[in-house]
């Protein structure tokens, strides 16, 4: 993620008052049932449906105890949607996407950068469905591989500020930009989410977390043209386990040290996964001359195949997308106890493990066991290329076999 979502707060808002009405007594065990079909949608991919999904959202999110709008089989062309709380649930407020939602690829009609956003909801439970972008149209107006400050294209499926949410099915394919993001959520659960674009798509990065905590995300099949997860500044406590990536630029946490006054990170579990020909495996990235401190701890990458993959290991405090990045100054992002453990499979760059810390603030207690990295001979045959070890500013454990041999 070479942009950041940090960017967004200024374009978010939230409905204020009680656009609802008042709510009369409460009802027990109140199954409120909204089918946008009922609300006018039309679903046949061609009539604009976004007015008639807003009606039947403002139906559910106005609704008491435990409610479910539901988007049946159909594909269903839509512009930007809101799906703004605060809501009336006192239970859980469920979606249920049966269909397709396929994005209008008119640029004009999107007054923020996301697609279909979730803001302030408590208790959602989104089950299914396909987030179409439509991206294609607009990949070759991306300037932001480029530029710092280029004009950011719709994110696919953003959940703001939301809390206590549960994700399960959905897939998202050719976003515009990102395809999820999950920013100041508190408590968020997915399992088997899909997301695909091509390789060499800008930007359309898989999972994009920021300041939020308790998040777990298991069981998730990624292949894009970016980070297939990347976990931003503010967070803490994230498990992603079972992740299926690539192709893709890896899974980073980071970047960070770009922005004024960026939150900590802490407690980041990733586990159980596979990288397969991607431009970095799994990555710790922070940009050079940061304008303040902060710090990352508690990072853990355990259990990971790679599968013919460019800088399987990879600490980088310079880091730097474009041509050239301002570095004057050193990160001033501090790396503690981060864990690199049983990684193993192939490489196909001689840089298998790149540890290269700031010299402003030396990584510590980063500790490497059970590495086991072989030089991918797949394909091609260029002969036996050495992998290598290099470190920067720290210095390593290593335990058990490691493959490449340690740095000096
Ligand atoms: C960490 O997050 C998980 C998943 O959301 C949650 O079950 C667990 O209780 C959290 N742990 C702490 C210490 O908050
Ligand atoms: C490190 O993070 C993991 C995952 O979030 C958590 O389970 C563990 O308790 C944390 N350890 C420490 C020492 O904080």
């Amino acid at each position: 993620m070479e942009l950041f979502f940090c960017l967004f707060i200024f374009f978010f808002f939230s409905p204020s008052g009680n656009l609802y009405g008042a709510d009369g007594g409460r009802m027990p065990a109140n199954l409120g049932t909204y089918d946008v079909k009922k609300f006018g949608a039309v679903g046949d991919g061609r009539t604009d449906d976004t007015k008639a999904f807003m009606r039947a959202w403002e139906a559910a999110c106005g609704s008491s105890d435990v409610v479910k709008l539901v988007i049946p089989v159909g594909i269903y062309f839509v512009g930007p949607l809101k799906f703004d709380g605060p809501c009336t649930n006192s239970g859980t407020l469920t979606v249920e996407i049966q269909g397709t939602l396929k994005a209008t690829t008119d640029l004009s009609k999107y007054t923020t950068p996301h697609w279909v956003q979730f803001g302030s909801v408590k208790r959602l439970n989104l089950i299914g469905g396909t987030f179409d972008g439509q991206g294609a149209a607009s990949w070759p107006l991306s300037t932001c591989p480029k530029e710092k400050n280029c004009k950011v294209l719709p994110t696919n499926i953003l959940f703001m500020n939301t809390v206590d949410t549960v994700v399960t099915g959905i897939t998202s394919v050719n976003s515009k930009f990102f395809h999820i993001g999950i920013l100041g959520c508190a408590n968020f659960k997915s399992d088997n989410i899909k997301i695909s674009a091509p390789e060499d798509s800008p930007n359309t990065d898989g999972i994009h977390v920021e300041r939020s905590s308790n998040v777990a995300l298991s069981h998730l099949s990624i292949g894009t043209g970016d980070d297939c997860v990347s976990i931003g500044p503010g967070n803490s406590n994230v498990t992603l386990t079972n992740i299926r990536c690539g192709p893709g630029h890896g899974i980073s946490v980071g970047s960070l040290g770009k922005y004024e006054g960026e939150g900590d990170v802490t407690g980041i579990l990733i586990r159980d996964s596979t990288i397969t020909s991607t431009t970095n495996g799994v990555r710790i990235k922070t940009w050079q001359n940061s304008p303040s401190p902060s710090m990352v701890s508690n990072v853990t990458f355990d259990n990971i195949i790679m599968n013919n993959v460019a800088n399987p290991i990879i600490i980088d405090q310079e880091y730097c997308p474009y041509s050239k990045c301002d570095s004057s100054g050193p990160s001033r992002v501090r790396l503690s106890d981060i864990t690199f453990k049983n990684i193993r499979g192939t490489s196909v760059s001689s840089d298998a493990v790149t540890l290269h810390c700031s010299p402003k603030t030396p990584c510590t207690n980063v500790v490497l066991e059970d590495v086991n990295l072989k030089y991918y001979t797949g394909e091609v045959s260029d002969g036996h290329m050495i992998l290598t070890s290099s470190c920067l500013n720290v210095k390593p454990t290593f335990r058990r076999t490691h493959e490449p041999p340690p740095c000096k």
